[in-house]
C-alpha cells in the first residue's frame, strides 16, 4: 500500500503590509472593530508584478527545495485558487512551465477557501492509486483584485499569498492518513463573484453594479462555518481513528478568529492547540491552511510523527479537512539547493526558445498575427520577504484615502 507523505512545504507573502488603520481611512471601519470581531489587523497586498502564478511559484520553488527535488520530478501540479491568473489556461500551467516540470499534469481547483485541502486529497489519492509519485499541492491567492474596496463588509477580511506542500508516494505508513470533501451548492449565492463567468460576462453594467467583486452574506457564512468545523473534523478523525485529544495542532482556514475559537471549544480542545496567524494575513482563501502549515514547520510547532488537522470552509458552499501524520524533512543539501535555481533558469530559457519556436513556425507558414501577446510567465519569482513595511496606497497623496477615491482599484 502506498501512502502519501508531505516532504516539503513552503510560502510566500508579499511585502506590502496594509493595516487596519490604513483600511479605516478608505471606509468606515476602525481597528477596534475589525480586531474584535476577527482578529484581523493586517494583511498582504500584492504589488504590481505580484500574481496568483508568481507567489505560486515563489512558493512551491520553497516546498520543493525542502523536499530536495526539483521541477523536473513532480508528476502532478494542483492549484487551488478562486482567483486565477486568467480564466484560462489554468494558473497550474504557468507554474508547470516555471518550474521545468516536463513531466507533470497540471490543473486548477475551484473550491474557493476549501481548495487547498481538496487538492491535498485528490493528490494524495493520486499517490494511492498509482497514477503519481510526486504532486505539488498549491493554494495562491491575490484576492486583493477582487474586492471592492468600497464594500467595509468584505474588503476589511482579506489578503494575498500562497503555500505549497509536495507530497511523495512511501511504502511507510504517514502522511495524509484520511480526508473528507464536502459541498453544499444550495448555499451558493452566500459567497459569490457575480460576474465574469459565462452566465454573467463581463459588461459595463456589470462593472457599474460591482458585480466583478465578492459578494458575501457574512453572517450565514458565520453560521454555516461554525457548523461545519466541527462536524468535518470530528468525521475526518474518526476516519483516521483519533481522538481530538490525540491531535497535535490543528491548522485550520484562517476567516475569523471567532471561527476558530468556536470550533475548539465545540471540540472540547483547548485554544493554544490551533494554529492561528490570521492577525498578520487575514483571509488568504485556499492559501491560508498552506502558508499556515509552512509558519508552523518552520517554527518548530510541527515536528515529525506530529498529528495534524486540517479543516477549511469556503463558497460553494464547500468544506473539508484531512488528517495527516507529519514527516521528516530532508537535510537541506546547499549544492542541491543551487542546482535546483540553475534548473529553474533553464525552466526560463526553455520556455523562451518555444515561444521563439513557434513564433517563427508562424512566419513560416503564415499563422495569422495573435491580436494579443502575453507578458512572460516564467521570469523570476519575486524574492520573498519576512515581515514587510507598512503599506499606504501609493498612488494617492495621504489626505485622499477616502471611500470615494479608492474605488474598486486594487490599492496600488
Ligand atoms: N467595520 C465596522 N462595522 C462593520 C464592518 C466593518 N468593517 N462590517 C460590518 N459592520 C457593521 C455592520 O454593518 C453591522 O451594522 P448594523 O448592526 O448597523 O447593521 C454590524 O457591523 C454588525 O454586522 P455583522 O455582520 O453582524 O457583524 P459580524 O459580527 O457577523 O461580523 C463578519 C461580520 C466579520 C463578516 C463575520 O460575519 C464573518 O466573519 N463571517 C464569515 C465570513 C467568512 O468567513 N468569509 C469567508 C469565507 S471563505 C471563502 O470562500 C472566501
Amino acid at each position: 500500500m502506498k501512502y502519501a507523505h508531505i516532504t516539503g512545504w513552503g510560502k510566500f507573502v508579499p511585502q506590502r503590509v496594509l493595516t487596519n488603520d490604513d483600511l479605516a481611512r478608505m471606509v468606515e471601519t476602525s481597528d477596534g472593530w475589525i480586531r474584535e470581531r476577527t482578529g484581523i489587523a493586517e494583511r498582504r497586498i500584492a504589488g504590481p508584478n505580484e500574481t496568483t502564478a508568481s507567489m505560486a511559484i515563489a512558493a512551491a520553488i520553497e516546498a520543493l527545495d525542502v523536499a530536495g527535488i526539483s521541477g523536473s520530478q513532480v508528476d502532478l501540479i494542483i492549484v487551488a485558487t478562486t482567483t486565477p491568473e486568467y480564466a484560462f489556461p489554468a494558473t497550474a500551467c504557468l507554474v508547470q512551465d516555471a518550474l521545468g516540470a516536463t513531466h507533470a499534469g497540471a490543473f486548477d481547483l475551484s473550491a474557493a477557501c476549501s481548495g487547498f485541502v481538496y487538492g491535498l486529497s485528490v493528490g494524495a489519492d493520486a499517490i494511492r492509486a498509482g497514477s503519481a509519485n510526486t504532486v505539488l499541492v498549491i493554494g495562491s491567492e491575490t484576492l486583493s483584485r477582487i474586492i471592492n474596496w468600497k464594500d467595509r463588509n468584505t474588503c476589511v477580511l482579506f489578503g494575498d499569498g500562497a503555500g505549497a506542500v509536495v507530497l511523495q508516494a512511501s511504502d511507510q505508513p504517514g502522511g495524509v492518513l484520511s480526508t473528507l470533501l464536502r459541498a453544499d451548492g444550495s448555499g451558493g449565492e452566500l459567497l459569490i463573484i457575480p460576474a465574469g463567468g459565462s452566465r454573467h460576462p463581463i459588461t459595463p453594467q456589470a462593472l457599474e453594479q460591482n458585480m466583478h467583486t465578492i459578494h458575501m452574506n457574512g453572517r450565514e457564512v458565520f453560521r454555516f462555518a461554525s457548523r461545519v468545523m466541527e462536524r468535518a473534523t470530528r468525521e475526518v478523525l474518526h476516519k483516521a481513528g483519533w481522538t481530538p485529544e490525540q491531535v497535535d495542532l490543528f491548522v485550520p482556514h484562517q476567516a475569523n478568529r471567532r471561527i476558530i475559537e468556536m470550533a475548539a471549544k465545540s471540540l472540547g480542545v483547548s485554544l493554544d492547540k490551533f494554529y492561528c496567524n490570521i492577525a498578520h494575513y487575514g483571509n488568504t482563501s485556499a492559501a491560508s491552511i498552506p502558508i499556515a502549515l509552512a509558519e508552523a514547520a518552520a517554527s518548530g510547532r510541527l515536528r515529525p510523527k506530529d498529528r495534524v488537522v486540517v479543516v477549511g470552509f469556503g463558497a460553494g458552499l464547500t468544506w473539508a479537512a484531512a488528517a495527516l501524520e507529519w514527516s521528516e524533512p530532508k537535510p537541506s543539501a546547499r549544492s542541491r539547493r543551487t542546482l535546483s535555481r540553475l534548473g529553474y533558469g533553464l525552466a526560463n530559457v526553455r520556455s523562451r526558445a518555444r515561444r521563439l519556436l513557434r513564433r517563427l513556425e508562424d512566419r513560416l507558414f503564415g499563422a495569422p498575427e495573435p491580436s494579443w501577446t502575453p507578458p512572460s510567465s516564467t521570469g523570476n519569482p519575486p524574492q520573498n520577504g519576512t515581515r514587510g513595511k507598512t503599506y499606504t496606497p501609493s498612488h494617492l497623496p495621504r489626505e485622499q484615502h477616502s471611500t470615494e477615491a479608492q474605488g474598486t482599484q486594487t490599492p496600488s
